[in-house]
């Protein structure tokens, strides 16, 4: 069997009535990411170019004695970071729950005889890969979306027992003083749940500190930083505030 197929196991059922119920809630954040892809207004729905904490990642496996193998894209959008690695030399899965991203970026692998496999799955489901079977995975700004904390508790445990022993995982998402989400933020609540008035889909928040201690029973960390910039969102530029975290699998 080749690696890429050895990848992908077939689908398991989850009975749990919690993951139905979330399963559910799960139908309309795929309506309302396939609307987002049509607006336009976040830059990951129509930047082509990758984000640049990813290539920095690949320089970061390159020098950990990771120059090849296999890595998963969690969360892939339409791709973007999924060609950037399999350019650099790497055999990539990706998941997303957008039928329509998936379609695409098998239709242009497929063309290009490129070494990429993309699936459609909820990550907040059980996931089709195999254990131990990868050397990193990234994350950029599909974890913070989950927002349900035992749908996230099963993604880390679901992420530990894909990567192989030692494995890497980049994770990139908003901070809670981030200039766009940080604004819907409500004062004095202590929740960190926001909802994007206009895509209307929901996200958590993170400090630094707060995004550690999550992964910190599996992972220990290897970097991380807060990252200032300023970019578009919905057609207006910000300041935004994002947390890069590279962790290793204990
Ligand atoms: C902000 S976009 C980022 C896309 C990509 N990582 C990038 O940087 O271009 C978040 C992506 O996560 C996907 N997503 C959100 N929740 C998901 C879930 N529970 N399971 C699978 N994909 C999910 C969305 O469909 C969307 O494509």
């Amino acid at each position: 069997m080749d690696r890429k197929d050895k990848a992908i196991l077939p689908r398991k059922k989850l009975s749990s009535t919690i993951f139905r119920k979330w399963g559910e809630e799960m139908k309309n954040h795929q309506d309302l990411w396939k609307e987002e892809y049509t607006r336009k207004g976040i830059p990951s729905s129509y930047r082509s170019s990758p984000t640049k904490i990813v290539t920095h990642f690949a320089s970061f496996l390159k020098n950990h004695t990771i120059p090849s193998g296999n890595l998963l894209d969690l969360g892939c959008g339409k791709g973007r970071n999924t060609f950037y690695l399999e350019n650099q030399g790497y055999r990539v899965t990706c998941f997303d729950f957008v039928a329509e991203n998936i379609d695409e970026i098998n239709r242009i692998s497929s063309e290009n005889n490129l070494k990429i496999t993309a699936v459609r799955q909820d990550l907040s489901q059980r996931w089709p890969a195999k254990d131990r079977d990868f050397d990193a995975a990234i994350d950029i700004f599909c974890y913070k979306h989950i927002v349900d904390k035992k749908a996230q508790k099963h993604y880390r445990t679901e992420l530990f027992s894909a990567l192989k022993d030692k494995g890497y995982f980049l994770i990139s998402l908003a901070a809670d003083d981030d200039g766009f989400y940080g604004s819907f933020l409500e004062k004095g609540s202590g929740r960190k749940q926001i909802i994007d008035p206009y895509s209307k889909l929901p996200s958590f928040l993170y400090s630094l500190e707060e995004l550690i201690e999550e992964f910190s029973d599996l992972f220990t960390v290897c970097q991380a930083e807060k990252a200032s910039s300023t970019s578009p969102m919905y057609g207006k530029e910000y300041q935004r505030s994002v947390l890069h975290v590279i962790f290793q699998k204990k």
